[in-house]
């Protein structure tokens, strides 16, 4: 047994983050008083009285002086030939001031195609033809947003339509071809395997029972309140771009822009203000940033390009898309001992996903989930379609959603089909506590893990073997009640760099803190929050490791001028990277702090030891110096020979990902007359290592399981034969409110990663990847006795009528 004291000292170097086994308990660990407010306080978010008195600074708020507006020309069709584009009428509205097209770009050194995440290469504006319907076509560029907007009707583009190619199946026939640019002649991009085929076919030869099942995961969309925007300003005197955008990882899109315009990177500066939510939505590079860029340097004016709603759900970066066709393999006592997936990614019109560059699947051959399976192989193709590019991950780590979502339903239809209850199904197959490390048949070493106790936890709290008889009695009644687990493991925190990059760059992230004399701190990190709370909690975790106050220490991102270089957040890699980097920071700054408190008490550093907020001499705690001394000291009196000062910063590589996890209950009841499904009880119980702030925790729980409950019932992206999007409004694209969403009942465990400095691992999307299966199973589990084996989401009441009809019929 690893004890977390030990490790706080001597945090892991091994490469691959091994450790011994780690105790799972149910008490959040605090180490500091109130008043320092280290980490498992619920301190209330820094961040909120701005917030809260409407004083948020969002790129929409920021208005610079002479600043002109931009609007996007879209394409009407989902695919067609541009014969010509006519700007004159444009040109002449009252208050336009300049149309881009993309020959514009073309001259301009062939800025109209940039590159996507994946290094495919995607159209800003187009030359020759559109590939997916509300495509960027134009700006138009006025004096206000009005002007702008009344310029936009007044371009008017000559379109010879082309067949659309709508099914990715049907592409992958190559009858009509998305991508005509290219070299090769074929919609499919890439094939992308994992796991030992041979041993999986051969553990399939020998099983006692083989379940099948295909499943759509649908394309749906990030809604963040804010959606993207830009305001950039290219000053001719000082020659500086600078660009307040909606930015997840502002670092990587100055380093993008740089390499893109050619423009030296110093002379970039990214400011990415408060965010309106992200969730990978603000990972990619749109055209609409790279014309609103372009049209700066074209004017040398400031200006501002914001999305409207519809624009951001028709074209902006989708979300999952993966057509799965999945098998387990099991043996007579219903031991799980194989699993076998083929997948069709429908990527759209280019694979601009926001994955790590090694993975165009992402992080999809986590797919064996808790469950200790001998063998194991997943293969994915990803193809051209006339639809918005994109695969960014949505509140997911890089296709966990869907590798969850696959092994989830996997074993609730497994457990029906040999009649067994889901959850005991599920306690036999876990991988148990006692094999980690454990290694997965696709090559993940997960960290640690305790899968038994979370879904033991959650069975107590919602009284599961009571539901289980009330379900049979509504039974008897022809009444439709359904009980649905998902016990999901996860895999956040991208991610050590000798697997993980995007576009080269690799994933480590990075904190930087200066002690002031005073003993107040300012600290910077390489991430990003969008209403994560990191203001706080990266606060906490400093106040953990130095003793100082949380409140005595500001925290910013975002400001590539300031911050040191980071990746950003998404994945919810910012706890197991950035945070880490905070941790390892703070503790250089103690190691220089100890030298000082040495020379202050006239001691040597041996016979010294660190109290919460002090260095003080082993057996005399009297003797003592705090932070604030010792701060103060580090500009005043510091030993001769030392430089004066108290800062450090930290790039953080982590040896290995963090693997947090969670057993979620849900319970429906089912109109049989309209097909309705009421979520009426939904436990989660989440182990995402130690907890730095547990009342942030729970708000990211909270707000995750409503982003999980919406693809689950109500969220789906359509498109009709033609590629026209029909869910492009809020009107059709049900993002579920509170009125939908029930009282979520949340619970935790703690098993702290062994390789983590804090013992953390990440948490914000366990929710949106783990609700999903849980709600699907439940609705499952109430008709299975009628022959209902199967419902993709979303879980309409359409499907469930049609599917109950189909059952009486
Ligand atoms: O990258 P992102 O901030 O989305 O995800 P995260 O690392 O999962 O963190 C989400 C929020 O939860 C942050 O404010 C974290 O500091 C907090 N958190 C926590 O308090 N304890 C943990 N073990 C993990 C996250």
């Amino acid at each position: 047994m690893t004890h977390l004291d030990d490790r706080f000292e001597h945090h892991s170097d091994k490469p691959d983050g091994v450790s011994a086994e780690v105790a799972t308990t149910d008490e959040v660990r605090i180490r500091t008083p109130s008043k320092i407010c280290g980490m498992g306080h619920r301190m209330k978010r820094k961040e909120d009285p701005r917030f809260i008195q409407g004083q948020g600074r969002y790129v929409d708020d920021v208005v610079l002086p002479g600043m002109l507006y931009l609007d996007i020309v879209r394409s009407p069709y989902a695919h067609a030939k541009i014969k010509s584009i006519d700007a004159s009428e444009a040109l002449a509205t009252p208050g336009v001031v300049a149309v881009i097209t993309g020959k514009d770009l073309e001259a301009a050194g062939g800025l109209h195609w940039m590159p996507t995440l994946m290094s495919d290469t995607q159209m800003v504006l187009p030359t020759e033809k559109v590939v997916y319907y509300a495509q960027e076509v134009a700006a138009v560029v006025a004096t206000s947003r009005y002007a702008a907007a009344d310029g936009i009707e007044k371009v008017f583009v000559d379109y010879e339509p082309l067949d659309p190619v709508v099914d990715p199946f049907e592409a992958m026939k190559d009858e009509t071809i998305v991508r005509d640019d290219k070299e090769k002649k074929t919609n499919h991009i890439w094939h992308w395997e994992a796991g030992d085929k041979t041993a999986t076919d051969q553990v399939f030869g020998d099983a006692a029972q083989v379940v099948r099942q295909k499943m759509y995961i649908p394309r749906i969309h990030v809604a963040s309140i804010e959606t993207c925007g830009m305001v950039a300003h290219m000053d001719k005197v000082t020659g500086k771009l600078l660009v307040y955008m909606t930015s997840q990882a502002p670092h990587a899109h100055r380093t993008v822009f740089a390499l893109v315009s050619g423009l030296p990177e110093q002379k970039i500066q990214v400011i990415s203000p408060d965010i309106g939510g992200g969730f990978g939505g603000k990972v990619p590079v749109y055209p609409g940033y790279v014309c609103t860029i372009v049209a700066s340097i074209v004017t040398c004016k400031p200006i501002k390009w914001i999305e409207d709603r519809s624009e951001n759900l028709q074209a902006d970066s989708f979300a999952r898309d993966y057509h799965i066709d999945a098998e387990m393999a099991l043996d007579a006592g219903g031991k799980i001992t194989g699993l076998r997936v083929e997948t069709l990614s429908d990527c759209g019109a280019a694979d601009a996903a926001a994955n790590p560059s090694k993975f165009p699947a992402g992080m999809y051959s986590i797919c064996t989930g808790s469950y200790d399976i001998q063998a194991a192989h997943v293969a994915v193709d990803g193809v051209y379609t006339t639809k918005p590019p994109g695969g960014v991950a949505y509140r997911c780590s890089f296709r966990v959603t869907e590798a969850v979502h696959m092994i989830e339903r996997m074993a609730s239809i497994a457990a029906h089909e040999r009649g067994e209850d889901p959850a005991d199904f599920r306690l036999r197959n876990f991988i148990r506590s006692d094999q980690f490390p454990y290694r997965s048949p696709t090559g993940w070493q997960y960290d640690s893990g305790n899968y038994k106790a979370a879904l033991q936890k959650a069975m107590d709290m919602i009284g599961y073997h009571e539901l289980r008889r009330e379900q049979a009695e509504k039974r008897a009644k022809v009444e439709l009640m359904g009980i649905g687990i998902s016990s999901f493991t996860e895999v956040v925190g991208a991610g050590p760099s000798k697997d993980y990059d995007i576009l080269g760059i690799k994933m480590f992230d990075s904190a930087e803190i200066r002690i002031h004399p005073t003993g107040k701190a300012i600290a910077r990190f390489g991430t990003k929050s969008q209403g994560q709370g990191h203001e706080t909690t990266y606060a906490q975790i400093l106040a953990e490791e130095l003793g100082l106050p949380a409140e005595d220490i500001q925290v910013e991102e975002g400001d590539t001028d300031t911050a040191p270089y980071g990746l950003g957040t998404y994945a919810s890699r910012s706890t197991p990277t950035a945070g880490a980097a905070g941790a390892m920071a703070a503790r250089k700054i103690k190691a220089k702090a100890k030298k000082i408190a040495a020379h202050l008490l006239e001691v040597g550093e041996d016979d010294l030891e660190w109290n919460v907020d002090r260095f003080q001499v082993k057996g005399a705690p009297d003797k003592s110096k705090t932070i604030q001394d010792i701060a103060f000291a580090a500009y005043t009196n510091h030993p001769q020979g030392m430089e004066a000062g108290l800062e450090a910063v930290d790039y953080y590589d982590p040896p290995n990902l963090t693997f947090p996890f969670g057993s979620y209950i849900a319970v429906v009841d089912i109109d049989a007359g309209t097909g309705e499904v009421k979520v009426r009880r939904f436990v989660a119980i989440d182990d995402c290592g130690n907890i730095i702030n547990p009342m942030i925790v729970e708000g990211q729980i909270h707000g995750g399981l409503t982003q999980g409950l919406a693809p689950a019932l109500f969220e789906e992206i359509v498109y009709d034969e033609n590629g026209q999007n029909l869910t492009g409004t809020l009107a059709d694209y049900l993002v579920p409110t509170a009125v939908e969403s029930p009282k979520w009942e949340t619970g935790h465990t703690v098993t702290p990663s062994p390789h983590h400095p804090l013992g953390a691992k990440g948490v914000g999307e366990s929710p949106t990847v783990g609700a999903p299966p849980a709600i699907a199973n439940a609705v499952v589990d109430a008709l299975w006795h009628l022959g209902v084996r199967h419902l993709d989401i979303p879980i309409t009441p359409e499907k469930v009528w049609a599917a109950l009809r189909g059952a009486r019929a």
